[in-house]
């Protein structure tokens, strides 16, 4: 009986694991739980929640940088949103966690507004203006400049992005998107 009891314990602890997606920017098939195409954007989500932590893959293409982000429901245009941003730099990957202050224009770092970045693995790869980022984050954060992912639970999504790989550069009006009613 015991033995059952360990074997089985064994068994859950290696699914659980196994169910973790590798963070190095290649989304392989059958790596995460979750996908979904949106249409407009040519943008596909992939994500899988590990435990106390959202994996999170964009695939798309983008001049420049790409990102997205979360809003618990919308008061105001995009104010309170809890956006990620990632562009390259010199070949490398660079992961923003940001906050949005004002209703629209540029997000803020969260540590500007005292949070920090809540990115606990990022990696991408950028070929043929076709992006491939992962991340991932607790659901959890506990910050004010993070929004509160809660399986199950409605929010908004937030998708954009812009022709150059510069964060300061505005997207489009025709390159951001909100995806309402999504639920990891
Ligand atoms: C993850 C990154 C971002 C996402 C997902 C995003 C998303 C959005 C969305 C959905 C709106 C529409 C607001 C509304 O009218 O309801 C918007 C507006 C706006 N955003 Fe962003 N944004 C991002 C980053 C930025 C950055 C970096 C800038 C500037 C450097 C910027 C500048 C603006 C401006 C000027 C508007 C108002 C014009 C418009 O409606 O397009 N955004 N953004």
């Amino acid at each position: 009986m015991r033995k059952t009891l360990v074997w089985l314990l064994v068994l859950a602890l290696g699914a659980a694991l196994a169910q973790a997606p590798k963070v190095d920017g290649r989304v392989a098939s059958g790596e995460y739980a979750k996908s979904l195409k949106h249409e407009k954007s040519g943008i596909t989500l992939h994500w899988s929640i590990v435990g106390d932590t959202l994996y999170l893959a964009l695939e798309g293409k983008s001049k420049g940088w790409i990102g997205i982000g979360f809003l618990p429901e919308k008061t105001d245009k995009k104010k309170g949103a809890d956006l990620y941003l990632f562009y390259m730099e010199g070949g490398k990957l660079v992961a923003l966690d940001t906050y949005q202050v004002k209703r629209t224009g540029a997000p803020v770092a969260d540590e500007k507004e005292g949070g920090k970045n809540s990115i606990l693995a990022a990696a991408a790869t950028y070929e043929s203006d076709t992006w491939v980022v992962e991340f991932s984050r607790k659901l959890k954060t506990g910050e004010a400049t993070d929004v509160e992912i809660t399986p199950g639970k409605k929010l908004i999504v937030l998708l954009a992005h812009a022709s150059k790989m510069d964060p300061k550069e505005e997207h489009k009006k025709t390159e951001r998107w909100y995806l309402e009613d999504f639920v990891f």
